[in-house]
């Protein structure tokens, strides 16, 4: 019989790590937080989607990128409106028909450095937010969604990137 104050037989290192990852593996993002989580990130893309469609009609020369650019971004960010839009109908949720405030704020931007400082915040915004709730995305075809959407904005937001 072993007395109580001897020490017990361990798991081996490989196995006790393991075990200790998954104690701190962060659970999957599911029902109304998933939801909530996307129809965010859904008024964001809608927001930016209508703040470019405005702006690429007005890039001036001294915008600092052309409206060729804007164009494309723009583009993107209604097409990231469509995925989630989809991604919410299969999951069984209703998607948001609201705009995020960024549209209202962006409005009252006239200056294009400020603008594209602007678009950069809100972008780098949708990117962190993204990056921290991927690993916690169990759905695999929304995952690879995302994971492009992420690289997407990150491409975007070196082409759109503000004057030092
Ligand atoms: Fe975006």
């Amino acid at each position: 019989m072993t007395a109580p104050d001897e020490p017990a037989e361990m798991a081996s290192p490989v196995c006790y790590a393991s075990e200790f990852e998954d104690y701190f593996r962060p659970p999957p993002l599911a029902g109304d937080e998933l939801v909530s989580f996307l129809n965010v990130l859904l008024e964001s893309e809608r927001a930016g989607a209508r703040v470019l469609a405005r702006w690429c009609h007005e890039a001036a020369p001294d915008a600092g990128v052309t409206a060729e650019t804007l164009g494309a971004v723009r583009d993107d960010e209604a097409r990231y409106c469509a995925g989630l839009t989809d991604h919410l109908r299969r999951l069984g949720a209703e998607p948001s028909h609201a705009t995020g405030r960024f549209f209202d704020k962006a409005m009252t931007i006239a200056a294009w450095p400020d603008r594209l400082r602007f678009l950069d915040k809100g972008q780098s915004w949708v990117a962190r937010e993204i990056r921290e709730k991927l690993p916690r995305i169990a759905d695999a075809d929304l995952a690879a969604f995302l994971r492009e959407m992420l690289d997407r904005h990150e491409h975007n937001l070196k082409l759109c990137a503000p004057p030092a």
